[in-house]
């Protein structure tokens, strides 16, 4: 098991926090070592197939909330010929300037997320999953993440953030339409051109987390040829006093 102390979310949160990664290989003797390590907020992933463990860390005061999809897409000829046969929208896109990201950022704010398990603890503010979200995508900026504007009729209607990883990974690793584009069909193109531009820039692989929260998403990345390679299920614990 990996304890991860996850400073960047007392940021983000204002809450001390604290992640348990699960191994495949590892035991019910976890539970203690979590129990022992507890800060005031707690989550835990957990391999597929560990139902002792599951009832453990329920009857121990943890809340099911999610299952994080792992998702794979190989970039092979095959699959991408067979997304020109799927009719979508055929929106551009291009690289964002300063403003742009402004406007992002306040997009974010009303709203554009609200499958995670933050904007769905009652615990947590609304506003503090878009600061989150915000505060990600500033990090990851600074350390090369190239992040795109989805253009509909010129106009900005969605984006994309691309991290590159080593051995020519891409994992676009947030997306999203602004309020008034959902649910008009634009999701799939812009799904697309996450993937027309990772290989654009020579990725072998895109990979990606999808949460069970988020149907819509899992069934655009279906429809494109991605692969689920893994999935672990998400327990959260609030510590009081
Ligand atoms: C995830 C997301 C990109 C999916 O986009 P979307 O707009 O829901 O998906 P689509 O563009 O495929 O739209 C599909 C819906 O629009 C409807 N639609 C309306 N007009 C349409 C058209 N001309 N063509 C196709 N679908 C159309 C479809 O019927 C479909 O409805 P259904 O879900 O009831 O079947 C979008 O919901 C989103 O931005 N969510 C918030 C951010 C987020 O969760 N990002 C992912 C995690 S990082």
């Amino acid at each position: 098991m990996k304890t991860i102390d996850a400073v960047w979310e007392k940021r983000n949160l204002g809450v001390e926090t604290v992640e348990f990664i699960v191994d495949y290989n590892d035991d019910e003797s976890v539970l203690a070592e979590i129990l022992n390590a507890e800060k005031q907020y707690n989550v835990v992933k957990l391999p597929v197939n560990k139902s002792e463990l599951m009832a453990l860390l329920q009857d121990n005061g943890y809340r099911f909330v999610e299952c994080m999809l792992s998702i794979q897409h190989d970039l092979s000829e095959a699959k991408i010929a067979a997304t020109k046969r799927l009719r979508m929208f055929n929106l551009d896109y291009s690289l964002m300037d300063e403003p742009d990201i402004d406007d992002l950022f306040q997009e974010m704010k009303k709203g554009m997320f609200s499958t995670d398990r933050i904007y769905n603890d009652p615990r947590f503010p609304k506003e503090a999953a878009a600061e989150r979200y915000k505060n990600w995508i500033n990090d990851e900026r600074e350390k090369g993440a190239a992040i795109y504007k989805l253009l509909f009729r010129c106009s900005a209607v969605g984006f994309f953030i691309i991290k590159k990883l080593d051995g020519g990974i891409s994992n676009p690793f947030l997306v999203g339409l602004y309020d008034g584009y959902q649910d008009k069909g634009f999701g799939l193109s812009l799904a697309k051109n996450i993937l027309c531009e990772c290989l654009k820039q020579g990725a072998r692989k895109v990979i990606g987390s999808v949460s069970s929260n988020n149907p819509a998403i899992i069934r655009l990345d279906e429809m494109l040829g991605y692969e689920i390679r893994d999935i672990e299920y998400v327990f959260v614990k609030h510590r009081t006093g």
